[in-house]
């Protein structure tokens, strides 16, 4: 009887301690302990991303997006139709779109936005610098399936073919639904690296991947499932680092084009800037070995044929250069 009273004082005590140890953990990111599942379907099991937000306006999904903290969601700038804070309404620890009795959704947690936060250098056509802030109006409290998200930190490294998984409700366009009851949606998607996917995206005409983007997909998959906002996230250890924002690409496009994210890590000094304080939890991601985008050639340019053919025409229309590229990358793949 005395024996077995110290045991369990010892249990208690390790337990507490092993509770502290936990609460100093610079702000628990990343971990979802419901998400044990290595291969995982299609339809996410409740919990599998607790970081998972659903941004409505005016009472409709909009986008996805993080929890980062537990009074901050990020999102894509692009989401952003109008900046009125009482428009919109963010839930956290949600399943599906659609609650009922059989899916009543009873981890969710509804919150209003106390500011919005849009990236100063956000370029609407090219989306450029696709990211925004939302403060909630109140802290929110964390449990199994509402926890944040890990951050690429600026010295974070997604070399091509790095397997990640991007997780959304499925909107094809801003306003095209997922079937019902709409469960959150997972799909893994290895990661493209930038040289593969600017040369990808050049027959698109106007769609310009620059180094504050990360692109990943794979024909046939991942195309029709991302959601805006929502995260590209990738597993190192037991730790989720969120390495994207979900921010354009090609809609069920037949083959070639990637999704393009915003790159979370460039915008490590942003962020950290404008939570006003709030202590995010940035992890550095490191790839193995080298990254074969590095010798990526894109033969649509570097045709001789098309570099000559280009060099005459090049003094004369200065003005017309980005159609004379175009015109070359068809005719040259
Ligand atoms: C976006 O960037 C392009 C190219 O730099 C520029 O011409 C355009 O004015 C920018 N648009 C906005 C809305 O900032
Ligand atoms: C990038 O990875 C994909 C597999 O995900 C592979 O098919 C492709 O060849 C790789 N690209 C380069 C440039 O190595
Ligand atoms: C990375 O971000 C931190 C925090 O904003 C900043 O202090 C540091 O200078 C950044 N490093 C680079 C290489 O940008
Ligand atoms: C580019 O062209 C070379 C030579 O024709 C070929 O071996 C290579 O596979 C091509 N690369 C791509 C990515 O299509």
């Amino acid at each position: 009887m005395r024996f077995s009273m110290i045991l369990l004082c010892f249990i208690v005590m390790m337990l507490c301690m092993a509770a502290g140890s936990n609460a100093e953990r610079l702000n628990d990111c990343g971990i979802a302990p419901l998400n044990t599942r290595i291969v995982g379907g299609i339809i996410a099991l409740p919990g599998s991303w607790p970081w998972q937000v659903s941004v409505h306006f005016n009472g409709r999904p909009t986008c996805g997006g993080t929890l980062i903290h537990s009074q901050w969601v990020m999102t894509a700038a692009h989401c952003i139709v109008l900046t009125d804070i009482n428009k919109w309404t963010l839930y956290l620890g949600r399943e599906t779109q659609m609650t009922s009795a059989a899916n009543p959704n009873a981890n969710e947690v509804g919150v209003g936005v106390q500011s919005i936060t849009i990236h100063p250098n956000y370029n609407s056509t090219l989306y450029n610098n696709d990211i925004c802030l939302m403060k909630l109006n109140q802290p929110v409290t964390f449990t199994n399936y509402i926890r944040p998200i890990c951050l690429a930190s600026n010295a974070s490294v997604f070399h091509n073919a790095t397997t990640c998984w991007a997780t959304g409700w499925g909107r094809i366009g801003k306003y095209e639904a997922l079937p019902a009851p709409q469960n959150l949606q997972e799909v893994e998607v290895p990661v493209v690296g930038n040289r593969q996917c600017t040369c990808q995206y050049k027959p698109t005409e106007g769609d310009i991947i620059t180094t504050q983007m990360i692109c990943a997909g794979e024909a046939g998959k991942g195309v029709c499932q991302g959601d805006s906002g929502g995260p590209l996230q990738c597993k190192q250890g037991s730790l989720w680092v969120q390495a994207g924002i979900m921010s354009f690409g090609v809609p069920c496009a037949t083959e070639g084009f990637p999704e393009v994210y915003s790159r979370v890590s460039e915008f490590h000094t942003w962020v950290s800037e404008n939570v006003r304080g709030a202590e995010i939890g940035f992890v550095t991601y490191l790839s193995s070995g080298t990254d074969t985008d590095t010798n990526f050639k894109c033969n649509a340019t570097v045709s001789n044929v098309c570099t000559l053919t280009f060099s005459h025409f090049y003094h004369f229309i200065i003005i017309f250069t980005t159609l004379v590229l175009n015109f070359l990358s068809y005719s040259c793949t």
